[in-house]
């Protein structure tokens, strides 16, 4: 699996305690250093690399699993083209990515709330995705008690 902006690398340790092979990247090398150390504390094999998400296919890698949580919502539309043709290129065909993103359906949002549509329209047939799911969820963050309103998106490769 991997981690686009995977930060401390809390997601990607999770999922890598589960027993998948995963690579956690991130533009932050501070971030990086962090979830380096809770691996080597925790004992978990996992990787972390330094890499921008708009530039993926630099990392000569395929996934079959990908995983965004807190990225997507930050860009604009220009970067989300180009962030899209990006995971594109390092995900498998049938391949599954992963979206949690504040959602536009408050109370409360987060900073950069998304619509469905928004989603979809970044992740669109042209662009080698199809949307599966969109489902209601929420977003921990450094501001909200119990988390911003977020969409899970479940998005397949094709
Ligand atoms: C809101 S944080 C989410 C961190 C983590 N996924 C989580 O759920 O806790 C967004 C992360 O994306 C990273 N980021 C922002 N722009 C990036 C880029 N172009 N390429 C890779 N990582 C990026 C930031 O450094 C930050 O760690």
């Amino acid at each position: 699996m991997l981690d686009a902006g995977c930060g401390t690398g809390e997601n990607a340790l999770h999922v890598a305690s589960l027993g998948l092979s995963v690579l956690g990247v991130d533009v932050a090398e501070t971030a990086l250093a962090i979830a380096r150390k809770k691996a080597e504390k925790r004992g978990i094999e996992i990787e972390f690399v330094a890499a921008d998400a708009f530039q993926l296919e630099r990392l000569g890698r395929m996934f079959q699993t990908v995983l965004d949580c807190g990225l997507f919502h930050t860009f604009d539309d220009d970067e989300r083209t180009r962030y899209v043709a990006s995971l594109a290129s390092v995900t498998e065909h049938d391949g599954t990515l992963y979206v949690l993103c504040f959602s536009d359906d408050g109370p409360d949002t987060g900073p950069h709330p998304i619509s469905k549509e928004e989603l979809r329209t970044a992740f669109n047939s042209g662009s080698g995705w199809n949307v599966a799911a969109i489902v209601p969820d929420r977003i921990q963050t450094r501001f909200h008690d119990h988390g911003a309103p977020a969409w899970f998106a479940t998005i397949k490769r094709i």
